[in-house]
């Protein structure tokens, strides 16, 4: 594989542009896949226990120039089995399940198929980030069957409730608003509003839980 030199002529340049193209079409691949084995965990599980565990499902494929940001930034080397091996976030996929029970549930069921090897798993439920960050993430890879070869892409998969996902959203707009500087002052805010999503998490879970064991036919 040619590498990146500052001195590329044209045809280069278009060989290079056509293996990104290839490469970042793989992630594409990997997303559709996992997004499918979702649906059908949901629509499964849904038909045999009838709920579902699983709120909505977003993906996001990486742009190549945030790709490219994060290979200079992190100092990798610039090419792509470099790329492969390093940047782990480019196939981005979100499980938003309505309850904490759900979470785990869903990471077994995902876990637990063969062609998904876990690369690395994060929990940060059971241990919050300082900021009050909470979700289960997941590194996977899974093997993508391309029309000459078999690749295995790696995607990284968040997992968390609705009110997890509520409290990311609005910390990632003030996070980016003040440039990763958030002022200490709403530092606290957000560790506060952070609990209350905790504390309402632990509220439905315990709910549902009521309601689930009540709903169940009782023993004759
Ligand atoms: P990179 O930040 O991508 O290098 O990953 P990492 O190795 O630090 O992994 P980590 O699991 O900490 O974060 C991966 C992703 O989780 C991020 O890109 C965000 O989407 C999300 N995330 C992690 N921490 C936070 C946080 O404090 N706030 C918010 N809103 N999102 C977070
Ligand atoms: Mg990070």
């Amino acid at each position: 594989m040619r590498s990146w030199q500052p001195s590329l002529d044209i045809e280069d340049f278009r060989a290079l542009r056509e293996q990104f193209t290839d490469f970042m079409l793989g992630y594409k691949f990997a997303i559709d896949e996992i997004t499918t084995k979702i649906n059908i965990l949901r629509e499964d599980f849904n038909n045999a226990h009838e709920y579902n565990p699983i709120e909505h499902i977003n993906s996001r494929l990486k742009a190549p120039e945030s790709v490219l940001e994060k290979v200079r930034r992190k100092n990798y080397a610039m090419n792509l089995a470099s790329i492969r091996e390093n940047v782990l976030d480019i196939a981005g996929v979100r499980v938003i399940c309505s309850f904490i029970s759900d979470i785990n549930k869903i990471r077994d069921m995902l876990v637990g198929q063969e062609d998904i090897t876990v690369l690395d798993e994060r929990d940060y439920i059971s241990r919050r980030k300082p900021n009050g960050y909470r979700s289960l993430h997941l590194i996977v890879s899974i093997p993508v069957f391309r029309s000459d070869r078999v690749d295995r892409i790696p995607v990284e998969i968040q997992i968390r409730t609705i009110a997890m996902d509520f409290w990311a959203s609005l910390e990632h707009k003030i996070y980016y608003k003040y440039r990763g500087e958030v002022p200490p002052n709403l530092q606290g805010e957000l560790a506060e509003a952070a609990e209350a999503a905790a504390a309402l998490d632990e509220k439905m879970e315990s709910l549902h839980r009521l309601v689930d064991h009540n709903s169940r036919p009782r023993p004759t």
